[in-house]
């Protein structure tokens, strides 16, 4: 986060509201006032990790934001845990001060959209239920698939809350939810939120256009998977070498190596981290780069590509 602006929050509270997802609510840890969020915005947490020299660096939507609660996060604990989420799930406590970014917004709701259809995936419900707020709020139609395990069923029902006449629709796994026919049910005018993992987001989009959607219509929320094969990062000015572990983004590696190479969405979709490349074969992960980049192979967004191979020389 080159130069951008700091907070400092304080955990107000902290539970746990299933076995494997925590919420926390954080305000700002002089009691002055948060800057507003409007629904679909995250905040990136510097977060200390055990094994990390470094604080680990993780992007977390809002669930909502208000005067009266401050910022509420929901985290699930990922499996095999990494860092950020082990620290939210096993040490933060209430009382304790965090350095976040202030809000940003790269899903937002569209204010001329007739109806909006939201899709989620597990975890993906967090900005969905921020948006559920701001719709009721506005008195705009909608409709809510959330796809989820059916361990998680019950408190993703509790958290949306549905309320008469609401097409909220809780599907157990993906065999009842037909991409195509929900998609295909819209009245123009409609737009299409997703936020879950990769494939469902990709296959939403894939139908959206077999159908005919306007791309301006077709919306998803890419928060960045680690993982892959470790590879070796060479920074080519000074040929220091850094180790980018399995578990691990090539953003992480270098900012534990002390190296801040900016960012925002952490999820490949702004362009802000992005780093000239000088040798090694990439495997692109982002959606912010177009297919002539992606070819130059010249640029890489390290919050989520990787090296294709052992690896890979930044021109920095
Ligand atoms: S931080 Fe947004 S693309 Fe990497």
């Amino acid at each position: 986060m080159r130069d951008q602006p700091v907070l400092s929050l304080r955990v107000a509270a902290a539970e746990a509201i299933a076995p494997t997802l925590r919420r926390v609510s954080l305000r700002a840890a002089d009691g002055a006032r948060l800057p507003p969020a409007a629904a679909g915005a995250h905040i990136t947490l510097s977060l200390p990790a055990s094994g990390h020299a470094r604080p680990l660096k993780n992007a977390y939507t809002l669930v909502s934001a208000d005067l009266e609660h401050g910022y509420t996060l929901i985290v699930r604990r990922t499996d095999p845990t990494r860092g950020g989420s082990q620290h939210i799930h096993e040490a933060l406590a209430v009382g304790d001060v965090l350095e976040a970014s202030v809000p940003h917004n790269l899903f937002a709701l569209h204010s001329q959209a007739k109806k909006v259809l939201m899709i989620g995936g597990g975890i993906g419900i967090t900005p969905l239920l921020a948006f559920i707020a701001a719709l009721r709020a506005r008195g705009t139609r909608f409709e809510l698939h959330q796809i989820c395990n059916s361990a998680d069923l019950r408190v993703f029902a509790a958290l949306i809350g549905a309320q008469p006449g609401e097409a909220v629709h809780l599907h157990a796994g993906r065999s009842t939810f037909d991409a195509a026919v929900v998609l295909g049910a819209q009245p123009l005018g409609t737009h299409v939120y997703s936020c879950g993992p990769a494939a469902l987001m990709d296959a939403i989009a894939a139908q959206a256009a077999a159908l005919g959607w306007p791309a301006s219509h077709v919306h998803r929320e890419d928060f960045g998977a680690a993982g892959g094969e470790p590879f070796t990062l060479t920074i080519g000015t000074s040929g220091a070498r850094i180790t980018v572990a399995a578990d691990q983004t090539m953003l992480e590696a270098l900012e534990a190596a002390g190296i801040d190479a900016g960012s925002l969405c952490r999820g490949g979709a702004c362009g802000v981290c992005a780093l000239p490349v000088r040798a090694g074969e990439l495997e692109h992960r982002d959606h912010y780069l177009s297919a002539d980049e992606r070819q130059s192979g010249a640029v890489v967004m390290p919050c989520v590509s990787r090296a294709r191979g052992d690896s890979l020389v930044l021109d920095i």
